[in-house]
């Protein structure tokens, strides 16, 4: 048995029988965009199910759909128009647009942390030319990410297509506050496309322009980053490679924290439920392992950030980041628009506290504003000092924005008694490719015969895009009728059939076996004649065991098979 994945051969099934095929490819295709086929359309949402399963079934969280396409003042507070690049060299020659850290991999442990002026210094030093013709580098540069757009007729309103789903959840923040009846921790989940104009995308389903994401944007307070679970999962073991080092090393999700490796308790718990997500869904733990972010590595809104990677015949590849956001998502929203975003907290007892407080100086701004020197007085009044920036207040009035420096305020301390405390919630955040993960399962769920040319792909059951072959042994003597009936009977969109007649029952079973597909039953004549009438044969993938149960427990039996038991115990 071969186990050595060769992608190519792996990509060529994807194609053949439907899980991908590369888009418009009728009019040649295009780098990094993928579409799903009939069984890669049903893998994709069982693996999605799984998903929901986790953080709605188990965890409660809720779950929203919000636009692809965003107005650009969302991404300007984001920090994605700013910041959202990656580094670019275009060929001296072929004008072939290369990513620069891409292209020094080999000669750098982290080479998405070197500057434009280190990647020019290190393709001189080792003589890196341009991977499409050899041409000479030119200059690197940054290239931002995101695919832009314009809202409406013209281009009044600039907009992008949305780089992560995660700012809709962060946008509609006190939608869902209020909806969870202003209560944190507050769990709110999205899946749906993402858009990043990669640069030069040569890795299959690896790096595609338009993908897919699952993401977790889970509220807490900032100061009690435990999580009501934990004590079911401190004792159970992760494989990590911290910052501090190259190794990974494998210690329990108790000790990570502990030990400070990280940070709290609810980034450790969500670290370690997608190792049981991806475990579930098939991934090898032996090529599973979480790496964390060095500091300079992490995007610009995280605190802190571990990255679950999976080997595949690409090397080490990140499928999930799991961020710890802290307040910037909010805090940078409500600056942006003016709106508070924060959780109140209800202390056990009133408290006598001193406090700063922005202090309106009317004899300033009197004269200064006239009549609307009262209400400007009881906005900057309303304002936190913490909303203080260089010294300067910002104020949004009906007819445009007000910049007030000390001038006309003061922060003074009083002390009064306080039923609570508004803060700003931080932001845990385990966001998964979703094609990266598919891609990954089917690598990990790929087995290859050299000797016999036999593929068998060992998808788990619940995520397997069909779940029962149901064969006659002859399409005739109604042995076809009794096995139509059957697939009729079995067939729903969670216990996906499949009717196949032609062929010898040997290539049936190859044919479901390089799908993945779990178990075959087979309706055979002694299904209608002799002692053992009434009963079918059910063949297990992975063992290739048959046995003969009752047709009529069929569906019970699948059932429970799907949902976990053994082939053995029937
Ligand atoms: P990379 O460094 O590989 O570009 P990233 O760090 O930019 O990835 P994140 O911004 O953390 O990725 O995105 C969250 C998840 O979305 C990733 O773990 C990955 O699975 C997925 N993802 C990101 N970019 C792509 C892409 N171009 N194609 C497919 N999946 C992607
Ligand atoms: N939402 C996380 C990311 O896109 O990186």
């Amino acid at each position: 048995m071969n186990n050595e994945i060769n992608s190519n051969d792996l990509l060529s099934l994807c194609r053949r029988r439907g899980f991908v095929w590369p888009s418009f490819e009728l009019y040649g295709g295009v780098a990094g965009m993928f579409d799903y086929g009939p069984l890669g359309s049903n893998m994709r949402n069982n693996i999605v199910e799984v998903w929901r399963d986790i953080y709605r079934g188990r965890e409660g969280f809720i779950e929203i759909d919000s636009e692809t396409v965003n107005p650009r003042e969302i991404f300007k507070a984001s920090g994605h128009v700013d910041e959202f690049a990656d580094l670019v060299t275009y060929c001296t020659k072929c004008e072939a647009a290369s990513r620069a850290d891409h292209l020094v991999k080999e000669f750098f442990d982290n080479p998405d942390v070197l500057s434009p002026k280190e990647l020019d210094d290190a393709f001189v030093k080792f003589n890196v030319k341009c991977p499409e013709c050899g041409g000479k580098l030119g200059p690197v540069e940054e290239f931002n990410l995101m695919f832009k757009t314009t809202i409406g007729r013209g281009s009044s309103r600039g907009g992008y297509l949305r780089p992560e789903t995660a700012q809709g959840i962060f946008v509609n923040y006190l939608n869902l506050y209020r909806y969870n009846r202003e209560k944190l921790p507050l769990g709110v989940i999205q899946t749906g496309r993402g858009y990043r104009n990669e640069i030069s995308p040569r890795q299959g389903m690896i790096r595609m322009r338009e993908f897919n994401m699952m993401e977790v944007e889970l509220f807490v307070d900032p100061d009690d980053k435990s999580w009501s679970r934990f004590h079911e999962v401190e004792n159970d073991l992760i494989t990590l490679v911290p910052n501090t080092g190259t190794e990974a090393v494998t210690m329990t999700v108790g000790e990570t924290v502990k030990k400070g490796i990280i940070a709290n308790k609810v980034l450790a718990y969500f670290v370690y439920t997608t190792q049981q997500f991806l475990i579930r869904l098939g991934i090898d733990p032996k090529r599973l392992r979480f790496r964390q972010h060095l500091r300079d590595e992490m995007a610009h809104y995280a605190m802190d950030c571990w990255d679950a990677e999976v080997l595949l015949s690409l090397g080490w590849i990140e499928v999930t980041g799991i961020a710890d956001r802290g307040c910037w998502d909010l805090s940078r929203h409500a600056e942006f628009s003016g709106t508070e975003l924060t959780h109140f907290k209800k202390f056990d007892e009133p408290e006598e506290r001193e406090t700063d407080k922005v202090k309106a100086k009317h004899k300033a701004l009197g004269p200064r504003f006239k009549d609307k020197a009262k209400s400007i007085a009881e906005m900057m009044e309303a304002k936190h000092p913490s909303d203080i920036r260089d010294g300067k207040l910002v104020l949004k009035l009906e007819d445009g924005e007000v910049i007030l420096d000390s001038e006309f305020f003061e922060v003074v301390k009083v002390r009064e008694k306080i039923s609570g405390e508004r803060v700003v919630p931080h932001v845990i955040e385990p966001s998964h490719g979703l094609d990266r993960i598919f891609y990954s399962v089917l690598e990990h769920a790929y087995t290859h015969d050299e000797k016999e040319d036999y593929t068998v792909l060992k998808l788990a059951p619940e995520i397997a895009p069909i779940k029962v072959g149901i064969f006659p042994l002859m399409e005739k003597d109604g042995l076809d009728t009794l096995a139509l009936d059957m697939y009729k009977k079995v067939h729903s969109p969670s216990m996906e059939a499949y009717y196949d007649g032609s062929g010898t029952i040997g290539k049936r079973y190859a044919r479901m076996d390089e799908i993945g597909t779990p178990w075959c039953i087979t309706v055979d004549y002694e299904s209608i004649e002799g002692p053992s009438k009434g009963t079918v044969t059910i063949r297990d993938r992975d063992t290739t065991a048959q046995k003969r149960i009752q047709a009529d427990s069929v569906q019970e039996i699948l059932r429970s098979l799907l949902s976990g038991g053994r082939f053995d115990d029937l």
